[in-house]
C-alpha cells in the first residue's frame, strides 16, 4: 500500500526551504516548518509570506487561498516538532557535516516509518543516508529555485533506497504538480552537473575582466534565450551555496578544474556578498532578500559607451552567403547606405564607405587576404569589422595593416537580437565605440568582449552541450530526461540535445575543438560520442 503524506516537515527555511514549504502547503499538505533559531524562523516566515504576497499581487493566488496555505504551516524552532510527520525534507546549508548531524538527529526524532529526504544539490545522498539507522528510507528530493515555479524534481535513489520509497516519492511529486526525473547518486545529478561548470566559467570571465557583468548576462539571455544570465542566477542561488556546490562537485566529480571555484567566489562569500539574500552579490539589490536591482559603482552609464564613435553613413558588406544577404537587409532597414560587394574583385568599390563588414567563410588565409585588401583600398579611419565566429580577430587585424580599426561583430544568427563586439588587444576605443553605436542603431544589443575562442556565448554554451553528451555517453540518463531537466529545472528554452541537433553536430564539434585548442583544458575535449556521431552523420534524435 502506498504511503499517505498528510503531514510533512521542512528543515531550513532559507532560499530553498521556504519555497518547498510553499509547494506542499499550496497542494493541501500540512507542513511543520523548522529553523535553527527564533531569528532564522522569523526570516523563514518572512520568505514564505513575501513569496505568497507577491503571488497574490500578481493575481496568481487568491487571497483566501493564500490564507488557507499559510494556515497549513506550523512554524517551530528545533526538530522535536517533527515527531509525527510522514516525510521530512531538509534544506540546510550544503555541507556534509551539517547534513549528517541533522539526519542522525532526525532519525532519533521522527517516527520509524517516516521518509527522510535531502534537497542537497551535490553531496552524496548515500553518505547522508548512512548517518541514520534507516538508510533504505533516505532519498534525494532535489527541487529547483524558485521551488514554487520550477517544475522539475530530481529524485535521487541510492543503492540502499527501497523501491517502494522511490515509488511513493515519485507519486508525491506528481501530486505536487511536479515532473520527476529519477536518477542515481552522482555529484550534481543531471542539472547541476551541467549548470555549474558554466556558472563557474562565467565568474572566471568576470574576474578576468573579459566582459562586464551586464554584458556576460545579456549575452546568455539574448544569445541563448535563457531566463537570466549566469551572474544574476548565481545571485539568486546564493554565492555561499554555489561555492559549496562547486567545491563538492570538484571533489566528487573527478576533479575537473572547471568546477574548482574561481577565487573571486570565495572572496565574495568571505566578504558577506552572498547574492540576493544579503542584498549584494555580483549585483546590488534594494535590500536583503529583494530581487530588485539598484545601481552601484559598476553600473554602466549609457552615454559614455559610444563616446568617440565615428560617423557612419555608408556600410560595405562583403560576402555572398546568407549572413551577408541578411546584413545587407538589416543595414538598409536601419537607414544606412549599403554597398554590397563580392570579395572576388569588387573591393575598390569600398573606397568611400565608413564601415566595412566582412561576412565571408571562416577560412583564415582567405579572410586574412581579404583584410589585407581592405587595408589597401579603404580610406583612413574606416572601421573594419569581421563577422567570424571561429577565427582569432587579432590575426585578421594584423593582416589589415591597421589593427586599431578592426573589431569583430559576431551576429550569432541574423534573427537573434545579440551582437558580440570583439575588441582585440590592438582595437582602439573609437573603433569599439563606433561598433557599439552602429549595433545600437540596428536596434540590437551589443556586448563587448575580448578576442578569445567562442567569445562569450559559444565559450559558455558549447562546453555545457559537450558535457551533456558526456553524461549520455556515461549512461547516467537519457536524452529526454536530460533535455527535460534543463528545461523544467533551469528554464532553458530547449534541452541540450534538441539544441545540438538544431545547431548541427559538426558545428558543435568545430566550436568545441577550437575551445579545446585554445585553452588545452582536459574537460573541454570533445566528447568521443560527438565525434562518432559527426563521423556517422547521425543526429541525437531521429
Ligand atoms: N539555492 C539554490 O538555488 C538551491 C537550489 C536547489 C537546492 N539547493 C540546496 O538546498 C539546500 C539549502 O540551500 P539554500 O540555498 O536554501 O541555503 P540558505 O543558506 O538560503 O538556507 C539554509 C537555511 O538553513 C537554516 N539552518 C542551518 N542549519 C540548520 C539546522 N541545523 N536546522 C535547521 N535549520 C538550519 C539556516 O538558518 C538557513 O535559513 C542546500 O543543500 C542546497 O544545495 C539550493
Amino acid at each position: 500500500m502506498a504511503r499517505e503524506f498528510t503531514r510533512v516537515g521542512v528543515v531550513g527555511l532559507g532560499t530553498m526551504g521556504a519555497g518547498i514549504v510553499e509547494v506542499f502547503a499550496r497542494n493541501g499538505v500540512d507542513v511543520v516548518a523548522v529553523e535553527i533559531s527564533d531569528a532564522a524562523l522569523e526570516r523563514g516566515r518572512a520568505n514564505l509570506t513575501g513569496s505568497t504576497d507577491r503571488a497574490v499581487a500578481r493575481g496568481k493566488l487568491a487571497e483566501a487561498d493564500r490564507d488557507a496555505l499559510l494556515g497549513r504551516v506550523t512554524f517551530a524552532v528545533g526538530l522535536d516538532a517533527l515527531h509525527s510527520v510522514d516525510l521530512v525534507i531538509e534544506a540546510v546549508p550544503e555541507r556534509l557535516d551539517i547534513k549528517q548531524r541533522l539526519f542522525a538527529d532526525l532519525d532519533r526524532v521522527c517516527k520509524p516509518e517516516a521518509i527522510l529526504a535531502t534537497n542537497t544539490s551535490s553531496l552524496s545522498v548515500t553518505e547522508i543516508a548512512v548517518a541514520t539507522t534507516r538508510p533504505d528510507q533516505v532519498i534525494g528530493m532535489h527541487f529547483f529555485n524558485p521551488a514554487p515555479v520550477m517544475k522539475l524534481v530530481e529524485v535521487v535513489r541510492t543503492v540502499v533506497t527501497s523501491a517502494d520509497v522511490v515509488a511513493d516519492v515519485e507519486a508525491l511529486c506528481v501530486r505536487l504538480g511536479k515532473v520527476d526525473v529519477t536518477i542515481t547518486d552522482r555529484a550534481g545529478f543531471i542539472a547541476n552537473a551541467l549548470l555549474f561548470g558554466y556558472l563557474n566559467h562565467a565568474i572566471g570571465m568576470f574576474e578576468a575582466r573579459y566582459a562586464t557583468r551586464e554584458d556576460i548576462d545579456a549575452a546568455m539571455k539574448l544569445g541563448c534565450g535563457l531566463p537570466m544570465g549566469p551572474l544574476a542566477l548565481l545571485d539568486l542561488i546564493g554565492l555561499d551555496t554555489a561555492y559549496e556546490i562547486l567545491d563538492t562537485m570538484y571533489r566528487r566529480g573527478g576533479r575537473d578544474r572547471r568546477h574548482s571555484p574561481v577565487p573571486l567566489l570565495r572572496q565574495m562569500v568571505t566578504a558577506g556578498l552572498l547574492g540576493r539574500k544579503s542584498g549584494r552579490g555580483f549585483y546590488t539589490y534594494e535590500r536583503a532578500g529583494s530581487g530588485k536591482l539598484v545601481p552601484d559603482e559598476l553600473t554602466p552609464t549609457a552615454p559614455t559607451s559610444t563616446d568617440g564613435a565615428r560617423a557612419v553613413t555608408t556600410v560595405g558588406v562583403v560576402g555572398s552567403g546568407t549572413l551577408a544577404a541578411g546584413l545587407v537587409e538589416t543595414f538598409t532597414a536601419a537607414g544606412y547606405q549599403v554597398v554590397p560587394v563580392d570579395p572576388a574583385g569588387e573591393l575598390p568599390r569600398l573606397a568611400d564607405v565608413d564601415l566595412v563588414v566582412e561576412a565571408t567563410a571562416d577560412d583564415l588565409d582567405g579572410t586574412k587576404a581579404l583584410l589585407a585588401g581592405l587595408g589597401e583600398v579603404c580610406k583612413p579611419g574606416v572601421v573594419l569589422a569581421t563577422t567570424t565566429s571561429a577565427l582569432p580577430v587579432i590575426d585578421l587585424a594584423m593582416a589589415s595593416g591597421r589593427p586599431a580599426d578592426v573589431v569583430g561583430l559576431h551576429f550569432a544568427n541574423p534573427a537573434t537580437p545579440l551582437v558580440e563586439i570583439v575588441r582585440t588587444i590592438r582595437t582602439s576605443a573609437e573603433a569599439t565605440a563606433t561598433a557599439r553605436a552602429v549595433v545600437a542603431a540596428l536596434g540590437r544589443t551589443g556586448v563587448v568582449c575580448a578576442d578569445r575562442a567562442g567569445f562569450i556565448v559559444n565559450a559558455l554554451l558549447f562546453p555545457y552541450l559537450n558535457d551533456a553528451v558526456r553524461m549520455l555517453e556515461a549512461d547516467y540518463s537519457t536524452t529526454d530526461d536530460i533535455d527535460n531537466a534543463m528545461k523544467l529545472g533551469c528554464g532553458y528554452p530547449t534541452g541540450p540535445f534538441e539544441l545540438l541537433d538544431t545547431v548541427g553536430l559538426d558545428v558543435a564539434l568545430a566550436v568545441q575543438r577550437a575551445l579545446y585548442r585554445e585553452l588545452r583544458e582536459p574537460g573541454l575535449a570533445p566528447a568521443p560520442l560527438l565525434e562518432q556521431l559527426v563521423t556517422a552523420d547521425r543526429p541525437f534524435r531521429r
